[in-house]
């Protein structure tokens, strides 16, 4: 933005219309007190500059409405002979920048956490294969059925702590053939519903062998089904579905759609622009990740979420990626800056 030496707004690039969702072209002219009057925290930070001249290079959080905007603001004085003949203030989104940033943590956060657990955990498989040894010839089904237990679960431990280890690596897709039946029963199999909360599987034979990454897919479909469980609680329906994404639009003709629906609580229309934000959880023992990894997992197979909710109705997940992926090029982590003037 432009603004004379009496603090007037001379001008304008068109970006920053957009960044403050505000019609500058309306505010041409006037004082930046008018100018900035719902905008109090910005108007703060530039009186320094548009009163007393001082340069100012700082942080800025601007909370609208519609979402929140996080970056530099920088500003300063431009000198003709004798005076000051106006002012420059400069603001560059870097949004996307710290998201990335937290994203960026966050997995190489779970990598650790997944390669820590992993040492003690094939300690504790280790110990159980030995007891299983020694206590072999002990008859009573309780302690066979424990020993079962103790080593189902900690064969799932495994198997987790392995995904989550693979999807910190997400840039690396390891792309096979996939039966989506089999990948949905193997995720079924990892949970354990109330009786009166019903899952229906309906895999379709166009859409049900694709070729994609099946260590990303398979926490795809239990972080989904887990957020499902979650929803429905007590009772209900989870349904699981698969088709050639052609049936739904016309511009998805070689992809399918993956759809996980509930009919749970669903999502808040408050809640809904959160939910994939990193440790985002309305739940009192959530992480908050679940979503980010979909989202990640999907973006890496070219792929898009749609979401459908109604409150106290249900959810509806749909996933659509290609039938068939095409590898990837190292991705491309270079920062989108977005400045305005
Ligand atoms: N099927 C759903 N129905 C209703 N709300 C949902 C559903 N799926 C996700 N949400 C909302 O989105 C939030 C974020 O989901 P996400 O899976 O990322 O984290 P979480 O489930 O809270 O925790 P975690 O998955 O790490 O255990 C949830 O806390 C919940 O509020
Ligand atoms: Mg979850």
């Amino acid at each position: 933005m432009f603004f004379d030496a009496q603090g007037h707004l001379t001008g304008f690039n068109k970006n920053i219309s957009d960044m403050l969702h505000m019609p500058m072209e309306k505010y041409r002219g006037r004082h930046f007190k008018i100018v900035l009057q719902t905008l109090p925290q910005l108007k703060a930070q530039l009186e320094n500059l548009l009163l007393y001249g001082q340069e100012i290079n700082e942080e800025l959080t601007i909370f609208s409405n519609k979402s929140i905007l996080k970056g530099r603001l920088i500003g300063y004085p431009v000198q003709g002979l004798r005076s000051t003949i106006g002012y420059v203030v400069e603001i560059y989104d870097l949004s996307q920048e710290i998201l990335n940033e937290r994203e960026d943590l966050i997995h190489r956060l779970v990598r650790k956490m997944a390669h820590d657990i992993k040492t003690p955990l094939a300690t504790i498989k280790f110990s159980v294969e030995t007891l299983k040894y020694i206590i072999n010839n002990i008859e009573d089904p309780e302690v066979q059925e424990d020993l079962k237990n103790i080593n189902h679960e900690v064969n799932r431990i495994q198997s987790i702590t392995n995904n989550y280890s693979k999807i910190a690596q997400l840039n690396k897709l390891k792309i096979n053939i996939i039966d989506l039946a089999e990948l949905c029963d193997e995720t079924l199999l990892q949970f354990h519903p109330p009786e009166q909360v019903k899952i229906v599987k309906d895999i379709s034979d166009e859409a049900r062998l694709i070729t994609a990454d099946a260590d990303q897919l398979r926490v795809v479909f239990k972080e989904l089904v887990e957020n499902a469980l979650d929803a429905v609680g007590a009772q209900g329906e989870i349904r699981i579905s698969t088709y050639p994404a052609s049936f739904a639009r016309e511009k998805h003709k070689d992809a399918i759609c993956i759809n996980i629906s509930d009919s749970g609580i669903g999502i808040p229309s408050a809640v809904k622009d959160k939910i994939f934000e990193p440790s985002f959880t309305t739940k009192t023992h959530g992480t908050g990740l679940g979503l980010v990894f979909v989202k990640q997992i999907v973006a890496n197979h070219q792929g898009e979420i749609l979401i459908d909710s109604e409150l106290h109705k249900g959810t509806k997940f749909q996933i659509i990626i290609p039938k068939e992926i095409k590898v990837q090029q190292e991705k491309d982590i270079s920062w989108r800056r977005n400045t305005a003037y």
